[in-house]
């Protein structure tokens, strides 16, 4: 029975620079909520209360999103503003978390690596903190009844387009049943032509705890980078390993394209913006493929904007 998850936030971001100097890319909002938010709800509603963030310098905004704030919470209880002050207080009663320090960003590897002691020996999910998976069964808990029947490891996957898996682990397997697989290697940022398949390690896994010796045994790559993938490979000649292709819609927050498409795929879906983004968007549209839009038509769109 899985219990824990991990959740590496301490990266440096390096893709959205310069937003990401000063602020967490995990604390970058997608529309009302830090992404991190979306990883722990997930975890939560996976069945996982006991959440292990892997935090470094630059972070202390994530922990204090967890916090609690009696100040701010007695300021809303005062102005009447009950929904606000019950949404503040959810997130820091959401789930037990505990932080650990990465001194050194020396890659995802390294950084789970600094989960062991509180890990012990049990398996656990792991989840990456930029990344938000919207689906109707919580990713993660689709990776733990895989492994409730197969048992080892389970990494969730998604199919990309072959010219683009040079960005992604890669997995190369066969197909079991439905969307189930069995590993039978693991290749990161493979060459188009050298990459086995098109399946992509999509940001969730679950691991067994054999997963911190293999992450001992390896070396950084050429870039100073301990990589998960390298582990994984190791903790594949060990035990079976299964990979599942995750029924939901994954978004990148960590690069610019991916986090502007995921703040308009929750946005389209509001029930208050969503009809009036989608117009703002057909109009966008049609403006641009005329010419450039013009500043001021999107200036006189914006209806929320306060007027004191
Ligand atoms: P990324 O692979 O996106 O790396 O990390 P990054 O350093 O954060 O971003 P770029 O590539 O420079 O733009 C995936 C997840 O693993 C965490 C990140 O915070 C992110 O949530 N991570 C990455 C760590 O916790 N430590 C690391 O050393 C690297």
């Amino acid at each position: 029975m899985i219990k824990k998850a991990v959740i590496p936030v301490a990266g440096f971001g390096t893709r959205f620079l310069p937003a990401t100097k000063a602020i967490p890319k995990e604390m970058f909002p997608v529309l009302d909520k830090p992404a991190i938010q979306y990883v722990v709800e997930e975890a939560v509603a996976s069945g996982l209360s006991d959440i292990l963030m892997i935090v470094s310098r630059g972070k202390r905004s994530v922990e204090e999103h967890f916090d609690r704030n009696p100040e701010l919470e007695a300021l809303l209880e005062r102005k009447g503003n009950q929904a606000e002050r019950d949404a503040i207080r959810h997130i820091s009663n959401l789930a037990n978390i505990d932080f650990v320090w990465q001194k050194e960003m020396l890659g995802l590897g390294d950084a789970v690596r600094l989960a062991r002691n509180h890990i012990g020996g049990e398996p656990f999910a792991l989840l990456l903190g930029d990344t938000i998976i919207q689906s109707s069964i919580p990713a993660t808990r689709q990776l733990m009844d895989i492994q409730a029947m197969f048992g080892g490891s389970v990494i969730g996957m998604e199919t990309v387009p072959l010219d683009k898996v040079s960005r992604y682990g890669i997995i190369a397997g066969r197909k079991l049943v439905g969307g189930v697989y069995r590993v039978d290697g693991l290749v990161e940022k493979p060459a188009v032509h050298e990459a086995p398949s098109n399946l992509a390690i999509a940001g969730r896994y679950v691991l067994t705890a054999d997963i911190f010796s293999c992450l001992e045994q390896i070396s950084a790559d050429g870039k100073g980078e301990i990589q998960l993938t390298d582990a994984l490979r190791i903790l594949l000649q060990q035990a079976p390993m299964h990979g599942v292709l995750l029924d939901g819609r994954r978004h990148d927050i960590g690069n610019k394209l991916d986090y502007l498409k995921a703040n308009l795929w929750f946005g389209l879906q509001h029930p208050e913006i969503g009809k009036p983004l989608r117009t703002f968007l057909l109009e966008l549209i049609a403006e641009t493929e005329c010419g450039e839009p013009s500043p001021h038509n999107l200036e006189s769109d914006d209806e929320s904007s306060h007027s004191n």
